[in-house]
């Protein structure tokens, strides 16, 4: 067995209701000036609010950075590092979806961290440039999808480099995350849907991954159970708040598992969101089951697995049925919650293919694929999401 380190993340505040807790969460942190981090959607659903007015009730003093794009960029945290600074603050609430809370990650980094962003990517080293010096975050997600409340990455499209880039690190990890499902119930059908593709990728590509982590593996087919069970209801019936509550978890547990890191499906996603502007729960999806396919000779007993998550009584089938049958799970999944049907849909064009392929190879998620992938492997994947 080659050694590993296991590492588990923050406290987790689950359950309906436990936004009422946010002053108690906060109080062991006696925060100075509090920065709120959200997107303009947030504040206009008055999400926003149920954190406002409870840091009024118990007069806390906050300002709120509300400029976090859906497909956040550099400068999303460099304004809200201007707002931090200029406002005195010291501590940071994440709210939203994975978005808000990768900048307000950011936004800590950079508070106290004063080289450019690129130089704290992931790919170019960054995670030792990173310090625990930085100032503590609160997330609340508003979503069930990218788990970012319980990561320790943030995604954002750097300016330099073109392109979406990793940063990670322990300490960007928020210190709490508040998990209320009520949170959620607002949550559009079609945003419901593909936040929670984006869940069940990162469980499935999480499992697939190369790297070894028996543990996550257990967490990663559970979040894929979840998901399985949940995701539809979620959808049809957005009020439902167990099926809230577990994409919720089922969103923490992907985020989790991908401590294996991710696989090719995430690798054409990226570049599908900074060329195209497809959304990157609805990117991941629509490419998902090709992913599988392409990995179905390199990693059989494992999707036959994922088969078994979802139900299919695997014992009658062979390794490689088992994986078709894992294929033909996502594809009625997809289908089932409206994901459109493909990359046309969704207005992706032919011509776009070759510079979609060559940001999807220098994307690093595919390193840790069961499959090895080169630029005709992206090219071909992209058309036949097509
Ligand atoms: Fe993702």
């Amino acid at each position: 067995m080659p050694p590993s380190i296991f590492s588990f993340p923050n406290r987790i505040v689950f359950g309906d209701g436990t936004i009422n807790t946010l002053a108690d969460r906060l109080s062991e942190f006696s925060p100075h000036k509090v920065l709120l981090v959200t997107d303009e959607g947030i504040r206009r659903v008055g999400l926003a609010a149920e954190v406002t007015t409870r840091l009024e009730a118990a007069q806390i003093d906050y300002a709120v950075f509300d400029g976090v794009h859906s497909n956040p960029v550099e400068e999303d945290v460099a304004d809200g590092v201007a707002v931090f600074q200029q406002e005195g603050c010291d501590f940071v609430i994440g709210m939203g979806g994975g978005s808000s809370l990768d900048v307000a990650k950011l936004i800590c980094l950079k508070a106290t961290h004063q080289l450019p962003l690129p130089e704290y990517e992931a790919l170019s080293g960054g995670i030792n440039k990173i310090t625990s010096n930085l100032p503590s975050m609160l997330a609340i997600p508003t979503t069930a999808g990218t788990g970012s409340e319980v990561g320790r990455g943030a995604v954002v499209t750097l300016k330099s480099l073109d392109r979406k880039a990793l940063v990670f690190s322990p300490h960007l990890l928020p210190k709490v995350a508040i998990a209320d499902p009520t949170l959620t119930v607002g949550l559009p059908k079609g945003l419901t849907a593909a936040t929670g593709m984006d869940a069940l990728t990162h469980n499935i590509e999480a499992y697939l991954s190369t790297i070894y982590h028996p543990i996550c593996d257990a967490i990663a087919l559970a979040g894929t159970k979840l998901v399985a069970n949940n995701l539809r209801c979620a959808v049809e019936n957005g009020g439902d708040l167990k099926a809230r509550g577990n994409m919720m978890i089922a969103a923490m547990m992907g985020a989790i598992a991908f401590q294996k890191e991710l696989g090719v499906a995430h690798s054409l996603a990226h570049p599908l969101s900074t060329v195209a502007g497809v959304h990157h729960g609805l990117a991941n999806a629509i490419v998902l089951p090709y992913t599988m396919a392409f990995n179905r000779d390199a990693a059989r007993a494992r999707l036959r697995d994922i088969a078994a998550a979802f139900g299919v009584n695997v014992h009658a089938l062979t390794a490689e049925e088992g994986a078709e049958a894992a294929i033909d799970q996502v594809t009625q999944l997809c289908r089932d919650i409206g994901i459109p049907a493909n990359l046309r849909a969704v207005n992706v064009t032919e011509e776009m293919i070759p510079v979609l392929a060559k940001k999807a190879m220098a994307d690093g998620c595919h390193r840790t694929n069961p499959r090895p992938c080169t630029e005709g492997d992206m090219i071909d994947l992209y058309w036949q999401a097509m």
